[in-house]
């Protein structure tokens, strides 16, 4: 391990990890240091070692996406940037095994060719010369389940990639039988219950934003645009047994300068109210009804239902998304206060009776990448598990947090001091009726010595700590979005 001195590391960390690659060494941007260091390596390894106790019902696949830059970037680096790469733990009988493996986009394929980056990232300069788009469509952000497939999935609405949920090898693009002519957004949905993946995408050219439904079968039985006032940034959705919930917030880019100059700047409204469109799951955009609530920025939604005339959705709301950049930071300062989020739980009612909205605070816990029971997904539910965000130069998760929606009362569990989590999963347990029985999973990279683990807790009493700790054969950079496959679909695809 050597050390490096840069102005912009973030204080966790002065040291390359060894399997970092060494074009890192002299980029002064902490998003490819530390925690976030890109690792060199693929592997595939089985019967892990375990600290504790697996449990023997637990059984099925705890799968991360996450950015990983194979190639050292052309321009300035953000975190939203590196190559899709996936880990992937899997649980049957006790055992566990792991398999790590880059997603090979187009671009990814195209810039191995080349031996070396080809496409900017979000800082841009975009490059509207270059194929595929004027920045690198990378899948690296979310990860989800539809149809016996894993799809890798872009947040800036992308090409959205199958990939075998045993190998990990990337399938391909996929269009669903080329029914899928348009981009597909991160958090795109499957609804457990029905089988169908609800899907969204948002563009800088019109229209603004569309949505669609694609059944169970894999036929396309819906897709509509719903009008915005101009382009939006929306990064999720909700939805109920009856409706998806879309969002139009006031926080999107500068969009004089993105007309006139091509630029995009982020620029927050807080004059402008944020917007919940509810549209029946098979309507016409244009049967939408917007409801204005405080202005903030959604990044991720927990859940939606209905109550009688109300839609209910619980989601992380952030009321300064955009926070004043600190001049210490340099020219990445933009990129760092962006990234530094400040979000707290909060619960939104749309009556559909006389449309207004009721809204409240749930939690003033700094948190975010909520997880819930998806099998409850679109119905009632009461608990998520999210990952606590610690006052930092660069965003982290340092401990889980199971809420309680019904009592009000939250659990924690701290990581430890540099040991930085991911977005967990829920797996529920064969044959639970309640909907907080079953195993919570969750990677934690270790920055004092880059050991990495996978962290099994018991769901309902994550304040106990996990049942068992299983070593990770590998570092496992900081990743985005994670899911949970249940064995028995494993099994029967
Ligand atoms: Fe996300």
């Amino acid at each position: 391990m050597s050390a490096v001195t840069l102005r912009n590391l973030p204080e966790h960390d002065g040291a390359l990890p060894p399997d970092a690659p060494e074009w890192i060494r002299d980029i002064d941007n902490p998003y490819l240091h530390g925690v976030y260091a890109p690792t060199t390596r693929e592997v595939s390894a089985s019967g892990l070692e375990v600290t504790g106790r697996l449990p023997h019902d637990l059984h099925g696949l705890y799968v991360r996406n996450g950015p990983n830059p194979v190639h050292a970037p052309p321009h300035r680096h953000h975190w939203f940037d590196g190559d899709a790469w996936l880990a992937a733990i899997r649980f049957e009988r006790g055992e566990a095994s792991f398999q790590s493996r880059w997603v090979h986009t187009k671009a990814f394929e195209m810039e191995r060719e080349a031996g070396h980056a080809i496409w900017p990232g979000v800082l841009g300069p975009y490059d509207f010369t270059l194929p595929i788009g004027p920045i690198k469509d990378t899948a690296n952000t979310d990860i989800t389940w539809f149809r016996g497939r894993l799809l890798a999935l872009w947040y800036d609405a992308g090409t959205p990639y199958a990939v075998d949920p045993l190998t990990l090898d990337t399938l391909g693009p996929e269009d669903f039988d080329g029914q899928l002519d348009q981009r597909l957004s991160a958090h795109s949905k499957p609804d457990e219950r029905t089988g169908e993946l609800l899907f969204f995408n948002y563009s800088h050219f019109e229209p603004w934003l569309g949505f669609g439904v694609i059944d169970a079968a894999g036929r396309m039985v819906h897709r509509t645009r719903v009008e915005l006032p101009g382009p939006r940034l929306p990064h999720d959705i909700g939805f109920t047994e009856r409706y998806v919930i879309l969002h139009d917030l006031p926080f999107f880019h500068d969009v004089e300068l993105l007309r006139d100059k091509g630029k995009r700047i982020a620029t927050f409204r807080e004059d402008m109210p944020s917007r919940f469109g509810v549209l029946p799951r098979d309507a016409d955009g244009s049967e939408v009804r917007w409801f204005e609530a405080q202005a903030g920025y959604v990044l991720h939604v927990i859940n939606a239902w209905e109550e009688g005339d109300e839609i209910v959705m619980d989601g992380f709301t952030s009321t300064n998304p955009l926070p004043r950049p600190d001049p210490e930071d340099g020219s990445l300062k933009a990129m760092l206060a962006y990234l530094r989020l400040e979000a707290s739980m909060h619960r939104w009612r749309f009556n559909l009776g006389t449309g207004e909205t009721r809204e409240h605070p749930l939690d003033d816990t700094n948190a975010e990448f909520p997880i819930i029971n998806n099998t409850r997904a679109g119905l009632p539910t009461r608990y998520s598990w999210s990952q606590v965000i610690p006052p930092a130069r660069t965003l982290t998760f340092s401990g889980l947090m199971k809420f309680d929606s019904v009592t009000g009362r939250r659990q924690l569990f701290d990581y430890g001091p540099g040991v930085y989590g991911s977005e967990a999963a829920f797996a529920p347990r064969p044959g639970a009726v309640d909907e907080d029985d079953g195993y919570v999973t969750t990677f934690v990279t270790d920055t004092a010595d880059w050991s990495s683990w996978c962290l099994v807790f018991d769901a309902r009493d994550i304040a106990a700590g996990p049942l068992a700790r299983v070593r990770i054969p590998q570092r496992l950079p900081a990743g985005f979005h994670a899911t949970w496959v249940d064995g028995a679909r494993l099994d029967r695809r």
